[in-house]
């Protein structure tokens, strides 16, 4: 029986991680400080889904306050998925991204370090780290993180992989826009499908041409998943969806998948936001043997279903 820790485990990817431990019969601490990021309620559904199921515990806390050597007794792997995300909010927060991404991810690395049955830490962090750098972003270019949300994950980043030694082996896996149901209320996938079934408008910041390597949720988990035990220590490993997709080409996706007109206003590009991003896979191949398997059209049809579904689950409730 494998053991492991999965910080974050009341969020969007974490929860989605932590049921995949738990299909393949590990046994699951997770962690949370139900940050009111956004809706706790949200975070709390999550929580009582793995709630639920035999051989998951949750330990409620802030990993800069808690009592980590005794919640890293046992676990031989912790994904450290707990963080602040959003690029947008962070240049009026930088405290808080402080707070909750690098000082807690100190204080995780060191409780890992000294804790005897820990022999693995996989860090979620971000293509945030890379900023505008040339496209394909690849590991062994450098960084440039352009918010504050960036320069927090590459700090906590850098901590993770100089943690790796004799006693404890690291990955960072730098994530490429995450999407798929379950996703964050603040992420642009969610907000246009949620705005194409009310009849709100869109708001497109820029000219539309931007771009991302949109990754599907069980996809991350996948690579995720393989790096508990990957041949690898003290690296960073892209994981990406394989493909790039402009915000027009999302646009026009979605008024297939709803049959909607959607009602688009356009506003200055956004401080912080870059303009494209896409993730060379080499290393991710090398490493984790990884591959995306999900087309962003069939994945994106998932989240626009999964927005329809949730929306009438509130009406009906209201
Ligand atoms: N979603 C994406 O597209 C994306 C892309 C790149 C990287 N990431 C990283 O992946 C991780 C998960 O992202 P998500 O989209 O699931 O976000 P999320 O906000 O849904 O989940 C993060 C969870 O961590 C908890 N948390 C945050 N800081 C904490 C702390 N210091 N102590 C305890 N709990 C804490 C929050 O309450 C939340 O439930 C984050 O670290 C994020 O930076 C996400």
């Amino acid at each position: 029986m494998s053991r492991a820790v999965v910080t974050g485990a009341a969020g969007f990817i974490g929860a989605r991680l932590a049921h995949r431990l738990l299909d393949e019969g590990w046994d699951v601490v997770g962690i949370d400080a139900f940050l009111d990021t956004y809706d706790p309620a949200e975070k709390m559904a999550r929580a009582a889904g793995l709630g639920r199921r035999k051989g998951f515990a949750l330990v409620t806390g802030h990993l800069s306050e808690l009592d980590l050597p005794a919640a890293l007794e046992g676990p031989e792997v912790v994904f450290h998925l707990a963080g602040r995300a959003g690029v947008r909010a962070s240049f009026e927060l930088e405290a808080h991204y402080r707070r909750d991404n690098v000082d807690s991810t100190a204080r995780l690395v060191e409780a890992a370090r000294t804790a005897r049955s820990v022999r693995r830490l996989v860090y979620a962090s971000s293509s945030s780290v890379y900023g505008d750098a040339p496209l394909p972003f690849s590991e062994d270019a450098g960084t440039s993180p352009v918010s504050p949300y960036g320069m927090s994950k590459l700090e906590a980043e850098r901590l993770c992989l100089s943690g790796s030694g004799e006693d404890l082996e690291t990955v960072a896996l730098r994530y490429f826009t995450v999407y798929g149901p379950g996703q964050r209320p603040d992420m642009g996938l969610r907000i246009f499908a949620e705005a194409a079934w009310t009849g709100r408008p869109i708001t497109v910041f820029g000219d539309g041409t931007q771009s991302r390597d949109f990754t599907y949720v069980d996809d991350i988990v996948d690579a995720t998943y393989r790096a508990a035990s990957a041949p690898a220590s003290g690296v960073a490993i892209n994981v990406g969806g394989g493909s790039r997709v402009s915000l027009v080409e999302v646009l026009q996706l979605l008024t297939q998948i709803t049959g909607r007109e959607l009602d688009i206003r356009l506003a200055e590009f956004a401080r912080g936001d870059v303009l494209h991003t896409a993730a060379d896979l080499s290393r991710a191949r090398q490493l984790l043997g990884f591959e995306a398997s999900t087309p962003f059209a069939e994945g994106y049809a998932e989240e626009v279903a999964w927005v329809a579904s949730t929306l009438q689950d509130a009406r009906r409730s209201a």
